[in-house]
C-alpha cells in the first residue's frame, strides 16, 4: 500500500478522476483526494470521501491542527493532478499556494504526475507552453493530453488521457525504478573551441536532449552527473552539474568523472577540430582587406578513447552510449551511417538522430533510432526530447540487465 495524493483541478474531466480513484483504491492504496475549490461544481466532496474513505477538503483552513497543507504532501509517495487545468499548471509553475492543492504541490518532495486537460487554444497558448516547460524542467512528469473530443462538439489536442492509462503510469512510478542505485554520467550541449578571448567555434546543439536524458535517468532512480557544455536550457534540478567549455575540457572531465559510473552517455556535440592556437588578445583587422587564416587541429575522440581505455581501466563504465546526428545522402541512409559509426567507435549503443536544417537542433521534438552493437533490432522512438530520452533510458536499463545476465 502506498500513500497517494489525488489532486483534482476544476475541469470537466474531473468526472474521470472518480474512476481513477476507484482503480487506485482497488489496488490497495491509501488515497487523499484534494480538489481545488471549484471542483465541487463538477463533482462533490461526498463522492471523493465515499470512494477514498478519507475526509476531503479544498481549504487550507480546514484541519489546521494537523497542518494539512504540509502533512499530506510530506507523507505522500506520489502526487497526481488529474485533470490539470491551464490555471492549475500556471499556479504550480509559479509556485503559488492559494489553496490546499497548490500548497501541497509546494510542500511535497514526492514524484508528481499531472494529466493536462483543456481546450486546444489554451493548451497551445505560449503561456501554457512555457508553464509546461517549467514544470517538466523541475521534474514533474506529464501524461497527455491526447487528441479527441473536448467538452463540447469540438475536438483537438487537449483531451485528458483515459484513467486506465494514468493508473498504469502511476503504478509504474510507484514500482522500483529501472535505474535505482545506478550512476549515470551524461555529456550534454555543444563544445566551444576558443579562437581568442571573445570568439569561439561552436555548434548548434542546445543541450535540450542531454538535459532530457538527465531528467529521464533521474526519474528512473539514477544519480546523474551532467557534464554541461554551454547549455541553452537550464540544467535539471537534482543532477550534479559540472560546467565544461571546450572539447579538451570535456575530455579531461569525462576521464575524471567516468570511473565508477555504470553508464556513460555521450550526448554532447563535440567539435572534431579546434584552432591550433588561441590568441591571447582579440584578433583585430589589420587593414581594409585581409582576413586571418585559421588553421585547425584534431580534437581527441573522447568516446572512442573511453571505449579503448576500458581494456586497461576496468573502473570505466561497462556501458557506453554514443549519439550521432546524421543527415543521410545518396550513398546511404542516416541509419547506415549510424551503423558504420557504431562499429567504428566500439560503444554498446548508438542513438541516431536524423538532422536537417530544421530537424533536431534547438527543437523540442526528435526522432531517433537506438542501434545496438550486439546486432539486436533497433528501437525507434519519436516525440518530445523527453519522450525520446525515456526510451533511451529504458534501453540503457535493459542493456545493464543483459550485461549482468552474461557476467553471472
Ligand atoms: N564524440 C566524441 N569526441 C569527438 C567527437 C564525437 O566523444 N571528438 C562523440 C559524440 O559525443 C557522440 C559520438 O562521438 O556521442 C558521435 O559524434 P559524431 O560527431 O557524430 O562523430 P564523429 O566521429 O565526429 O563523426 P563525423 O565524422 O560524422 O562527424
Amino acid at each position: 500500500m502506498k500513500r497517494i495524493v489525488l489532486g483534482v483541478s476544476a475541469g470537466i474531466a474531473a468526472y474521470k478522476s472518480v474512476l481513477l480513484l476507484r482503480l487506485l483504491r482497488e489496488a490497495g492504496h491509501h488515497v487523499d483526494v484534494i480538489p481545488t475549490p471549484s471542483v465541487e461544481k463538477f463533482v462533490g466532496n461526498a463522492t471523493w470521501e465515499a470512494l477514498s474513505g478519507n475526509p476531503v477538503t479544498a481549504d487550507v483552513f480546514d484541519a489546521v491542527d494537523s497542518v494539512n497543507h504540509v502533512r499530506l504532501g510530506q507523507q505522500a509517495d506520489l502526487v497526481l493532478v488529474v485533470p490539470a487545468t491551464a490555471d492549475l499548471l500556471a499556479k504550480a509553475a509559479n509556485g503559488l499556494a492559494t489553496d490546499l492543492l497548490t500548497g501541497t504541490l509546494l510542500a511535497t518532495r514526492a514524484p508528481v504526475l499531472m494529466a493536462p486537460a483543456m481546450h486546444t487554444e489554451m493548451w497551445q497558448h505560449p503561456a501554457t507552453v512555457a508553464n509546461i516547460q517549467t514544470l517538466s524542467d523541475r521534474g514533474v512528469q506529464l501524461i497527455g493530453p491526447a487528441e479527441g473530443r473536448l467538452t463540447g462538439t469540438d475536438s483537438g489536442p487537449g483531451r485528458m488521457v483515459e484513467p486506465e492509462e494514468i493508473f498504469a503510469r502511476a503504478t509504474a512510478m510507484l514500482s522500483e525504478p529501472l535505474l535505482a542505485g545506478r550512476k549515470v554520467l551524461i555529456t550534454a550541449g555543444g563544445t566551444r573551441e576558443p579562437l581568442d578571448p571573445v570568439r569561439f567555434l561552436g555548434n548548434r546543439s542546445s543541450g535540450r536532449q542531454g538535459v532530457a536524458l538527465a531528467r529521464a535517468a533521474m526519474d528512473a532512480g539514477a544519480s546523474v552527473t551532467l557534464l554541461a557544455c554551454n547549455l541553452e536550457v537550464p540544467a535539471p534540478l537534482g543532477a550534479e552539474v559540472i560546467q565544461v567549455g571546450s572539447a579538451s575540457d570535456l575530455h579531461a572531465a569525462v576521464f575524471e568523472h567516468a570511473p565508477g559510473q555504470d553508464v556513460l552517455i555521450m550526448n554532447a556535440a563535440v567539435a572534431d577540430f579546434r584552432p591550433d592556437t588561441i590568441e591571447q588578445s582579440k584578433i583585430k583587422k589589420r587593414d581594409e582587406h585581409s582576413a586571418p587564416v585559421i588553421s585547425l587541429v584534431r580534437n581527441p575522440d573522447i568516446l572512442a578513447e573511453v571505449v579503448a581505455a576500458r581494456a586497461t581501466q576496468p573502473e570505466l563504465p561497462p556501458l557506453v552510449v554514443g549519439f550521432a546526428a546524421e543527415t543521410g545522402d545518396a550513398q546511404g541512409s542516416a541509419e547506415d551511417y549510424g551503423r558504420a559509426k557504431l562499429q567504428r567507435k566500439g560503444c554498446e549503443m548508438l542513438v541516431v538522430n536524423e538532422v536537417g536544417t530544421n530537424l533536431t537542433f534547438g527543437q523540442d521534438t526528435n526522432a531517433a533510432q537506438v542501434l545496438f552493437a550486439d546486432g539486436r533490432t533497433p528501437v525507434h522512438s519519436a516525440g518530445s526530447k523527453l519522450e525520446v530520452a525515456r526510451v533511451v533510458i529504458e534501453q540503457v536499463a535493459d542493456a545493464i540487465n543483459r550485461q549482468q545476465t552474461v557476467t553471472q
